[in-house]
């Protein structure tokens, strides 16, 4: 069995190769090292496609290290929010962007563009764009390169690679003209909204040093600065570029009329760049770019600290490799198609890439109180989404992070009065509920304890209890702006009136009802953990009361209340999902929810009515944790029906492989876990529900653990369901299992099979003999 794996996997490997070399080049020998066919699986351009923005994954071929503060991508067009940097219909590149744009439906932030050319200085980003073509480009984690055809004849081949805080480009000019190199520091933004035609400048600086090759700068645009209580006055991206070569002659520019102020060294100003034109005949430049969010001098000794002088891009691009390689070879897949592993493999990559470090050398900007703090500090936090599954993931795959990432949500707290809900380098108000509770709470439980307790109680108990400012007469509507921080907007009604948020006094208040009594859920579980019994039980009452006071029992489904109690209508107040998937936004009590939707059988009937009929949106989160439910209802089987179409349907290995977006991390953690055959359903209980794996065997090596982490299922691809289950020998009859049974290693043997089978599955069978028939109540 094992030397016949051995052989496929071999030769699935090096087929997939193959399929990767029709896509996209494959990397030169130099940039494949060291050696990892877990890396190699990693296609950076999967969710990059799409039709609209809310039908793309919003993902890039970036290049950055795990966790890295900044990403390099190569520029198609201008982004904000709906847009990307990159857009794989495009056929142009007008430059190299550090972004810190986490996701497509958030703003850009501080970002810096890097621009070859040649012959005249073009700093107009119309002017600067210089065809490319996909077949040459080569796309990895650690790796990109790409031919430009330079205008008046000639290719630049421009290659990158970057580490968390510097980027690091090659430039190299075959046959062309003169070459230059063009940094953009500043541009007209798009603000706020996604319409292109609403614009601001902001103002920002270069400063040109030829005797150092160096050209730095600032750059303050924050496009979320509208919708955030953050006001962070002194944010800036802060870059200083060092170039291998003398500069010929140099100057700033104008983005906008193109007008060029040669031989100047400093200028402060809107549309503004910095050139250096190189010696005729330069054949080669490297650029080393540091980042910083703190100062000038901070981003180049980031740059002095993460490439120093004399490093190649070759070395630069291997360490990043490793770093890729050091995560990704944790995880061995074996068997399933080759389509399997890419989407995989890059689903663990996508999840590795948030939050994101905003420290720099021990020291972080906060746009809470707009100052430098010591400490480590992350971003790029789309709690509403990552608190289903990525959260759990993170915990399980990336340990030596989470407690960096609660410490960092504490000094969110501490610096400016609140957990954060969407930190996008500042808080931004995007989505409702305050599920930091929850990923605190699922830490505190998973045993993570490096940061201060008290300090995280307190900060998860005012968000059970405190109202936003204004909760009676503010809406809080998405994107809302100039308001203070959302939080549990309406909680004022939750406790003032009958436990609902009202319909007629706050936007999503149907999302917002459930989503805060989740929340409610979360800070009872970390009461209970610290001993604070009565303040446990307060909040686990109210986490279960609260739900079903917007349950209409005349229809069965959850329905928007208005402050006086009358119903709202059936599509009012929800976001970002519908009645259908809301009904089952229950997670702490999957139980009362099957009771009051008539029992087990009427349940699955439900559920049923709800796939059948078109209504689960797995390209969004309300929907992610609903194929699970079947399982707790005693029809295991279903579910694993359901995840496996929904993981064929909506995932892929093409350029349009992510049909919603991916939400840091959050769809891909959704695969991940499905795949290894288990999902946190109610990821604060610490329980995950039982699916069905896709491959025949996953191995993981965790983090900090002797033991592996095995998951066996000989036969899952061609079989989906599941005849049977170990962990460590043991039966597991009931299809749940707990963080315990896997976060220190274990062997998890699925029995599969090709037909349903009765395990977990004892509603269906009591359907299928009658037995049942009498407890089959109507609602
Ligand atoms: C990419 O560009 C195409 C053509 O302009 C557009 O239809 C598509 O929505 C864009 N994709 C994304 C994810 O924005
Ligand atoms: C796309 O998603 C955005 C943000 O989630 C939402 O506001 C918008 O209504 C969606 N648009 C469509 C056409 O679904
Ligand atoms: C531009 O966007 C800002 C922020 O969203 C908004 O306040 C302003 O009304 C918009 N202006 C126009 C002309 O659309
Ligand atoms: C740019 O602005 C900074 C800060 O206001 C100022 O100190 C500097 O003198 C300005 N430089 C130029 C060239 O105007
Ligand atoms: C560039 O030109 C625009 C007008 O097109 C002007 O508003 C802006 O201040 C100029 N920027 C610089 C850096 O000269
Ligand atoms: C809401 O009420 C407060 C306090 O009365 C008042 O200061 C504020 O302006 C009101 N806001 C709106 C949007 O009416
Ligand atoms: C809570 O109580 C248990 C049992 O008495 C004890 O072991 C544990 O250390 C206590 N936890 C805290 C945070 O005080
Ligand atoms: C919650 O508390 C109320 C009032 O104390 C009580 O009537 C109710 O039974 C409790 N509900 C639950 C689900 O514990
Ligand atoms: C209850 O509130 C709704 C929405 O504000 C209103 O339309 C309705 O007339 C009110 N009903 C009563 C009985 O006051
Ligand atoms: C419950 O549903 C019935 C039937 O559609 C409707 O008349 C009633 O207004 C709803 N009640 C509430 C509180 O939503
Ligand atoms: C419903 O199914 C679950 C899961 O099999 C089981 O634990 C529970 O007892 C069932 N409920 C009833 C009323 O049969
Ligand atoms: C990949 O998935 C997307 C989104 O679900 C779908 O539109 C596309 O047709 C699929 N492509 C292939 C090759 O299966």
């Amino acid at each position: 069995m094992s030397a016949y794996w051995r052989t496929f996997t071999v030769l699935v490997a090096s087929f997939a190769l193959d399929i990767r070399a029709v896509s996209s080049r494959q990397a030169p020998a130099a940039f494949s090292n060291p050696e990892s066919s877990a890396v190699d699986y990693v296609d950076p351009l999967i969710g990059n496609g799409g039709d609209s923005p809310n039908g793309s994954g919003g993902m890039i071929p970036s290049t950055a290290p795990p966790f890295g503060m900044t990403r390099w991508v190569a520029q198609t067009r201008q982004n904000y929010v709906s847009v990307t940097p990159y857009n794989y219909t495009d056929s142009n590149i007008h430059g190299f962007q550090g972004t810190h744009q986490p996701a497509i439906w958030m703003g850009e932030s501080g970002q810096v563009v890097i621009v070859p050319g040649v012959g005249d200085v073009k700093p107009a980003f119309e002017d600067r764009g210089m065809p490319f073509s996909h077949d040459k480009e080569v796309i990895t984690p650690s790796y990109y390169s790409v031919y430009l055809d330079a205008p008046g004849g000639g290719s630049i081949l421009a290659e990158q690679s970057a580490t968390s805080r510097v980027g690091h480009l090659r430039f190299t000019f075959e046959n062309t003209d003169t070459p230059y190199v063009l940094i953009e520091a500043t541009r007209a933004s798009v603000m706020g909204s996604a319409d292109p035609s609403n614009v601001t400048y902001p103002s920002g600086s270069v400063s040109i040093d030829p005797s150092a090759r160096e050209i730095c700068g600032r750059n303050p645009e924050r496009q979320d600065f509208i919708i955030g209580p953050n006001p962070a006055p002194s944010f800036a991206g802060y870059f200083c570029a060092r170039f291998s070569v003398p500069f010929e002659s140099y100057g700033t520019a104008n983005n906008s009329d193109g007008q060029l102020f040669q031989g100047e060294n400093e200028r402060n100003g809107t549309q503004l760049s910095g050139y250096a034109i190189l010696q005729r005949g330069t054949s080669m430049v490297d650029v080393r770019v540091g980042v910083s969010f703190i100062s000038i001098d901070q981003a180049r000794k980031n740059l002095e600290t993460e490439i120093p002088d004399g490093t190649s891009l070759e070395q630069t691009a291997k360490a990043v490799r490793e770093a890729w390689a050091e995560k990704l070879d944790r995880i061995t897949v074996e068997g399933g198609s080759i389509e399997n592993k890419l989407v995989f493999y890059t689903a663990v990559y996508h999840t590795l890439q948030y939050p994101y470090e905003q420290h720099e050398d021990g020291k972080y900007y906060s746009g809470y109180d707009d100052a430098v703090h010591e400490g480590e500090s992350y971003t790029g936090y789309s709690i509403w989404d990552t608190f289903r599954a990525q959260w759990a993931w993170t915990i399980l795959f990336a340990p030596e992070r989470v407690n960096g990432m609660v410490q960092s949500m504490l000094q969110d707290y501490r610096e400016g009065g609140w957990l954060p809900m969407w930190k996008n380098i500042v808080e931004t108000n995007i989505m409702v509920g305050t599920h930091a509770d929850s990923l605190v709470a699922e830490a505190v439980l998973k045993g993570f304890t490096g940061f201060d307790l008290e300090t995280a109680w307190e900060a998860v108990y005012k968000d059970a209890t405190v109202p936003p400012v204004n909760d009676w007469n503010t809406s809080y509507f998405d994107r809302e702006e100039n308001v203070g921080y959302e939080v549990r907007a309406g909680l004022s009604s939750v406790y003032d009136v009958q436990g609902w948020v009202a319909s007629d006094v706050h936007s999503e208040a149907g999302s917002r009802t459930l989503d805060y009594a989740y929340d409610d859920y979360a800070v009872s579980v970390l009461a209970s953990l610290l001993n604070k019994t009565s303040e446990a039980s307060f909040f686990l009452n109210r986490s279960l009361t609260t739900p079903f006071s917007i349950f209409n029992s005349t229809t069965g489904f959850m329905e928007a209340r208005n402050a006086n109690g009358s119903g709202a209508g059936q599509d009012a107040g929800w976001t970002e999902g519908n009645m259908w998937a809301y009904t089952f936004d229950v997670v702490q009590d999957v139980e009362g929810l099957v009771k009051r939707r008539g029992g087990n059988i009427s349940f699955i009937d439900f559920l049923d009515e709800h796939f059948d009929g078109g209504h689960n949106d797995h390209t969004n989160e309300p929907s992610h944790h609903i194929p699970y439910l079947y399982a707790l209802a005693g029809a295991a089987s279903k579910s694993q029906e359901r995840i496996r179409s929904i993981a064929q349907e909506y995932y892929n290995s093409s350029v349009n492989g992510l049909a919603g977006n991916e939400d840091c991390g959050q769809m891909s953690a959704w695969y991940i876990f499905s795949a290894l055959g288990f999902y946190p359903v109610d990821p604060v209980s610490g329980f995950y529900v039982v699916g069905a794996p896709f491959s025949d065997k996953v191995v993981i090596e965790l983090p900090g653990i002797r033991k592996s982490l095995i998951v066996a299922s000989p036969g899952a691809p061609t079989c989906p369901y599941v005849r049977s289950l170990t962990v460590d020998g043991a039966s597991i009859t009931t299809p749940i299992i707990h963080h315990s049974q896997i976060s220190q290693g274990s062997m998890v043997e699925f029995g599969m099979s090709q037909q349903p089978e009765s395990w977990a599955s004892t509603t269906l069978i009591s359907i299928e003999s009658g037995t049942n028939m009498a407890v089959h109540e109507e609602l």
